[in-house]
């Protein structure tokens, strides 16, 4: 299985036979180095609904027959725009071929600013288990107690964690998330996109090394990390 960062929270996993798209914001992206036209996908998963997040679904998800996987409320919304759905809420889980997806808890909002900043539904983390590899990804939050929850039932091999500020934990926060979680790996997003969530990966994966056990990695867009 193999993970490629595709710039601010986008991620795409493989296994050769299944394409996931995670968030997959690429127009208009100024970190994204692969156009929407040019990406495969059987599933999406989205954590909210947020431009940045929902991003090209709709387009991808037309082009590919991909099933579109939300919270409950963005997924009527995507059905609205002819999407195949498969809606879902915090703390559910449902079995698809290549694996598992439960959604989790983000403290954050959630509204689709193509119809108003109208709400749609819960923001939310995913974990995906994806032939038998748990993947995390927080989506967009605050630092939550109840992250240690994830631990506790869960050994998640790598995981994505917003840095950024502003909109999502800082650094501290999120190397404090990292001793939560437990990942055997992390990887920085939601930072440097633009001015307001300027950080350094540098900083977060020394404090990392230095306060927890997990294995902090970089990407670049368009890098791939192997599990
Ligand atoms: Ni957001
Ligand atoms: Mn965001």
């Amino acid at each position: 299985m193999e993970a490629t960062f595709l710039g601010h929270a986008a991620v795409r996993l493989s296994d050769g036979k299944t394409t996931i798209l995670i968030d997959p914001f690429l127009t208009d992206n100024p970190q994204a180095s692969i156009k929407a036209e040019d990406v495969e996908a059987d599933y999406i998963v989205l954590t909210h609904g947020h431009g940045d997040h929902v991003g090209d679904t709709v387009a991808i998800a037309k082009r590919c027959n991909a099933t579109c996987i939300a919270t409950y409320e963005l997924a009527l919304w995507l059905q609205n725009q002819g999407c195949e759905v498969h809606p879902m809420g915090i703390g559910g889980a449902f079995d698809f071929p290549f694996g598992s997806v439960r959604y989790t808890i983000a403290h954050h909002s959630s509204g689709a600013s193509e119809l108003g900043d109208r709400y749609v539904g819960n923001p939310a983390g995913v974990i995906i288990d994806f032939g038998g590899k748990l993947i995390h990804h927080a989506g967009d939050t605050a630092l939550t107690y109840d992250m240690k929850l994830i631990a506790e039932r869960f050994k998640i091999d790598l995981a994505f964690l917003p840095i950024g500020s502003n909109f999502t934990m800082d650094i501290d926060d999120a190397v404090k998330a990292t001793g939560f979680i437990q990942p055997s790996k992390v990887v920085p997003v939601h930072y440097n996109t633009w001015p307001p969530i300027a950080a350094d990966p540098q900083e977060f994966a020394e404090k990392v090394r230095a306060q927890t056990k997990a294995e902090p990695v970089i990407l670049e867009p368009m890098q791939t990390v192997e599990i």
